[in-house]
């Protein structure tokens, strides 16, 4: 497998876990670059579940490399709890993980300052995950922010720290929320640089060299298209570039060097948090909520449903130059008798192919349908493409034309088995 950037086509959620599990035994590092622990990420090995948040999801697979690049925003008190809890499990977390020096660090005013904002903002919330991201990489290009080389500076962290803490003390208190306690974030984060300090490294260098090695890269993409802070639906967006280019710039690897770009779709559309969603449908949304589906794996809120929006997704392939495609989740559609997929968007009397910019005129839009027949039969032991309903096959391929890429991976269930490739 050449190098890969592997980008969630939607608005987060995807299976991108799931999927980068599955390529990685093809690959020999597994990088994440934008994106904090407001990600999860879901991988099923037999009975065992993993939900992972800033670990790519390369762990599980022990001769791989993984790497926390520098695009990344990372909580190291979280990190640290999520490398207990795998190696707590038995995963090998050791020299197998680098967390690359000019990471930024989130902080406990981050946490506060997110939740402030939101509050704030009331009813035109828009519903963050609450992890201090936002805020985090607002320091960072406001050129105010910790980076994780600073843990291994003891007296430089404490001295950005306090200056920091200030600031913020008396942002917080004017808002009238609680001053943060600046000797106990220290205590904890100094801690957690103990645990941490082996793995933090040059990672740009680490790439690089890997690169004349001829190693091969999997890009783990967090979020999705729509979430990008350029090209989703703002301000209902997260903080980072989701999309492919921010791959290299979050880890320091040239564009030329990048192969392929993968993306992966549900085969309908989830959406968390609020912002527009063209084809959302109650239907839909309540009958896989009743089969237990679609609740978020970092907050655990219910994921809003609807079917797919091949408007969206061509949109999608445009931007991040997808060339191959994953369709996952496509069993969750089992059940249903007529399914719809989005062709085109009609606004002011208009057919348009392509999502509006601004998101006030994009909620204005209505889908424009074409209905496939369902096929009304259990996908989830199917092995090969030819074992799959030709009415399944159709739709998939009837997505994936639309999309405008090739087919390469069709998932019908949450296990690393239930995963066909092309
Ligand atoms: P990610 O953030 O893109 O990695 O996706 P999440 O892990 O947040 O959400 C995807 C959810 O769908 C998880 O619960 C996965 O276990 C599950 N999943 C992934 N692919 C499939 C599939 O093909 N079928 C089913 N039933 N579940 C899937
Ligand atoms: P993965 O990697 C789905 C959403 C939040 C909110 C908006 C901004 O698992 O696909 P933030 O906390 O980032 O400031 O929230 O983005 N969001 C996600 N939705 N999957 C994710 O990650 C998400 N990460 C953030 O719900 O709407
Ligand atoms: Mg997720």
């Amino acid at each position: 497998m050449p190098n890969t950037i592997l980008v969630g086509a939607q608005w987060g959620d995807e299976g991108k876990g799931k999927i980068i599990d599955f390529l990685t035994d093809e690959a020999d590092i597994v990088v994440r670059s934008q994106g904090g622990n407001n990600a999860g990420h879901t991988i099923v090995i037999g009975g065992d579940k993993y939900v992972l948040h800033l670990i790519p999801s390369g762990i599980l697979r022990r001769s791989k490399t993984c790497v926390i690049a520098n695009g990344v925003v990372i909580d190291p008190v979280s990190l640290v709890g999520e490398i207990e809890g795998l190696r707590a499990r038995g995963v090998k977390v050791a020299k197998n993980l680098l967390i690359s020096d000019a990471a930024h660090i989130v902080l406990p005013y981050h946490r506060s300052l997110d939740e402030l904002r939101e509050n704030q903002k009331g009813r035109n919330k828009i519903g963050t995950t609450k992890r201090g991201i936002g805020p985090a990489y607002a320091d960072k290009v406001s050129r105010t922010g910790l980076r994780m080389g600073d843990l291994l500076r003891p007296d430089v962290f404490k001295a950005k720290l306090a200056q920091r803490i200030k600031e913020n003390n008396a942002l917080l208190k004017s808002h009238g929320m609680a001053a943060l306690n600046g000797k106990k974030i220290l205590e904890d984060y100094m801690a957690a640089a103990e645990v941490l300090k082996p793995f933090i490294t040059n990672t740009v260098v680490f790439l690089n060299n890997a690169l004349q090695l001829k190693s091969k890269m999997l890009f783990e993409g967090a979020q999705g298209t729509f979430l990008d802070i350029d090209h989703g639906t703002y301000p209902f967006v997260t903080s980072s570039n989701t999309t492919a280019g921010g791959a290299c710039t979050g880890s320091g690897i040239p564009p030329h060097r990048i192969d392929s770009v993968m993306g992966v779709m549900k085969a309908y559309t989830t959406r968390v948090g609020e912002g527009p969603f063209t084809t959302e449908d109650e239907g839909l949304t309540d009958k896989l909520h009743a089969m237990g589906r679609e609740f978020g794996a970092t907050t655990g809120r219910p994921r809003r449903c609807g079917w797919f929006d091949a408007v969206a997704t061509r949109y999608s392939a445009m931007v991040n130059g997808i060339d191959q495609i994953s369709i996952t989740n496509l069993d969750g559609l089992d059940g249903v008798e007529n399914i719809r997929v989005c062709v085109a968007y009609r606004i002011d009397g208009k057919v348009i192919d392509f999502p509006p910019t601004d998101s006030d005129e994009l909620k204005r839009c209505e889908p424009v349908y074409v209905e496939m027949p369902g096929w009304l039969k259990s996908t989830e032991k199917a092995r090969k493409f030819s074992e799959l309903p030709v009415k399944a096959r159709d739709y998939v391929k009837k997505i994936a034309e639309l999309t405008g890429a090739k087919l390469s991976i069709v998932s019908i269930g949450p296990a690393r088995a239930q995963t066909i490739r092309l």
